[in-house]
């Protein structure tokens, strides 16, 4: 039997402690058992070392709030738990709360999986250094691609490959805007302001169309399965605000799409921008979806394709790795 704290209840969160309820017999039969003794968040938490029912916590967190006066203090200090989900949002310029979150769960022994991207950004190195110090394993295939899983395709089904390249769309948001624009030839305002009633956008879509995001995910995979030790600094980035409606319409033209690509080298050159894709590149891809297209010196070309973000779907990429921790 394994202890599970899930730090952070919201959308993510919830997403979790949704499936691990709807695949215990699965898990079970794979001879696993889990069992949340704690659940915290910004509001507060439960502690029940006795094993929490997931569907209470989200009969509670839809009424409202979990209850006050419980801290990730408190949990650290006083519940034995083996496992730590950090799942609360991200700060890319910080890495907080998450980045203390998860150092303070490594240092007290627990393996720790994150859908969380900020910490990942700001200390990539010192992160593994510290899982590595401690003997504890640490997973993030949630935080780039969502369900897509880029990080494990890598790690296991390509192992011994090495990587020499990877591009891909790794944000939903403007592949999902770039190609409204393109299908409806609309104004890049006029969409994204669809895009946010849809809720397809967030209120602030800053870091998505900025490009931001993509390059975040970009420092994630450029250290994960290339080995280069790099930051948010060394990403060349350009978003999708400056493209026009006469631009998407001179690419369809000329037989092209315009996507917002993350590319990385053996180099180490990383760059975010909006790229020409010819219409019928497995990179032209219409709509939320996220996309990897993968160059290996054994494999060759490999390419994925799969859903970038969602409750369940990252929840899913979070439950893969609880799995393999754990089996
Ligand atoms: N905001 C991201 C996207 C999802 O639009 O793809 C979370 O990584």
């Amino acid at each position: 039997m394994q202890r599970i704290v899930l730090v952070g209840c919201g959308v993510v969160g919830q997403g979790f402690l949704e499936i691990i309820s709807r695949k215990r017999n699965i898990l079970k039969r794979m001879g696993l058992d889990f069992r949340i003794v704690g659940v915290i968040d910004s509001s507060g938490g439960v502690i029940d070392e006795n094993g929490i029912d997931p569907l209470k916590i989200l009969e509670i967190k839809k009424r409202g709030n979990l209850p006050e006066g419980i801290r990730f203090e408190d949990v650290i200090n006083s519940v034995d738990f083996d496992i730590g989900i950090e799942v609360t949002p991200t700060n890319p310029d910080t890495g907080e709360p998450g980045l203390s979150y998860i150092k303070a769960m490594i240092e007290r022994g627990v393996d720790v999986i994150t859908s969380n991207k900020g910490p990942l950004i700001v200390a990539y190195k010192d992160l593994m250094r510290l899982a590595s110090k401690n003997g504890v394993q640490f997973k993030f295939e949630a935080t780039v691609g969502g369900a897509m899983p880029v990080i494990s395709l890598v790690e296991r089904s390509l192992a011994g490959n090495q990587i020499l390249s990877i591009e891909g769309i790794f944000n939903g948001t403007s592949n999902y805007i770039l190609s409204r624009m393109e299908k409806e030839l609309l104004p890049y305002s006029q969409v994204l302001l669809e895009a946010q009633e849809l809720g397809i956008a967030e209120k602030d879509p800053t870091f998505d169309v900025e490009g931001i995001d993509t390059a975040g995910k970009l420092v994630i995979l450029a250290n994960a399965i290339m080995g280069i030790d790099a930051g948010i600094k060394d990403v060349e980035i350009t978003g999708i605000t400056g493209i026009t409606t006469e631009a998407m319409d001179l690419a369809q033209r000329n037989g092209y799409a315009i996507r917002l690509i993350g590319e990385a080298n053996r180099e180490g050159q990383l760059k975010v921008s909006p790229k020409l894709i010819p219409r019928f590149h497995p990179l032209a891809l219409d709509g939320t979806l996220n996309a990897a297209l993968i160059q290996t010196d054994l494999a060759g070309e490999v390419f994925i394709i799969g859903r970038g973000a969602g409750k369940i779907e990252t929840a899913s990429a979070i439950l893969s790795d609880l799995i393999s921790i754990s089996t």
